[in-house]
């Protein structure tokens, strides 16, 4: 499963050319990057910045303590974090969305982020305090020392309950619950392995959580990369399976291809 954040597309490639060349290097036994340097930093100046800058209504939030309920996770085996292991961290750090401005997405990392950034339309997962805080950082203690592990974390492919997979699939959970009115969702339709992927943090930490009362619709968003292969369209394959759902679900739903 890929992060949920808005960091944009490359990131990873980079990231991912880094650990190959200091690969080799001693003790690199899990798959996932290791603990980001400054972890404690970064997740405290973007709390602050968050709560006194960017959305000041919040500013009675307690960085300190979102902090020190989020850590408890450092302490704990890198395989057994489990997502309830942040429900304090939640209730500390969680905050309305805005009615209409939810949008869940696979596959779409950038487009994601310049439908939030430029137009302020949308207040996708990593807009939200909760999910800013922790956006394409990684954490995980040392499997047989107390320390942080600076070489590798796990992966999905290395255990399922690692702490920054626990951690997006309870921010999900969150704010999928939190969310109200239209829902958007973007979808790859160029994306070769489906645009909807039927196993995933949309299809099993979002939808799940959706509050129908609170819902008055989901608008669903096929994008094709121009020029690029059409894969899916509304109506086909995978989204149909996602339009099926739904409907089974008893949403009201509409499909769009290429929105812009
Ligand atoms: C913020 O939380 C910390 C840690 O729980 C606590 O020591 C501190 O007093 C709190 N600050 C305020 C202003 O409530
Ligand atoms: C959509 O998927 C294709 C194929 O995986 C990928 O190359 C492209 O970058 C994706 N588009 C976005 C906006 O993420
Ligand atoms: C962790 O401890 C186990 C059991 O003592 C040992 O087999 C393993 O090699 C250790 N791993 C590391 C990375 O030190």
């Amino acid at each position: 499963m890929a992060a949920r954040g808005c960091a944009p597309w490359w990131l990873p490639l980079l990231q991912l050319l880094l650990l190959q060349l200091g690969a080799g290097a001693a003790g690199e036994r899990w798959g996932g990057e290791g603990t980001s340097p400054h972890l404690q930093s970064i997740f405290l100046g973007r709390c602050a910045e968050y709560s006194s800058l960017l959305r000041p209504e919040l500013r009675d939030k307690n960085c300190t303590a979102i902090w020190e309920a989020f850590k408890v996770v450092l302490d704990k085996d890198p395989c057994s974090v489990l997502p309830s292991d942040y429900d304090l961290f939640i209730d500390l750090s969680m905050h309305s969305i805005p009615r209409d401005k939810s949008l869940f997405w696979e596959n779409n990392h950038l487009l994601v982020t310049s439908y939030s950034d430029n137009t302020r339309r949308f207040m996708p997962l990593c807009d939200v305090l909760y999910g800013r805080v922790g956006d394409f950082l990684s954490w995980c203690r040392q499997k047989n020392g107390s320390g942080l592990d600076y070489q590798s974390c796990p992966t999905s492919e290395d255990c399922e309950n690692n702490p920054v997979d626990s951690y997006w699939k309870r921010a999900s959970m969150q704010y999928s619950r939190d969310s109200s009115g239209v829902i958007y969702v973007m979808l790859n339709g160029s994306e070769p392995t489906g645009a909807y992927p039927v196993k995933g943090f949309f299809a099993d930490f979002e939808i799940p959580y959706f509050q129908k009362d609170k819902i008055t619709r989901i608008e669903i968003w096929v994008m094709h990369e121009i020029g690029g292969p059409n894969v899916e369209s509304c109506g086909e394959g995978s989204v149909k399976i996602l339009e099926e759902r739904l409907e089974a679900m008893g949403f009201q739903y509409s499909c769009i291809n290429d929105y812009l």
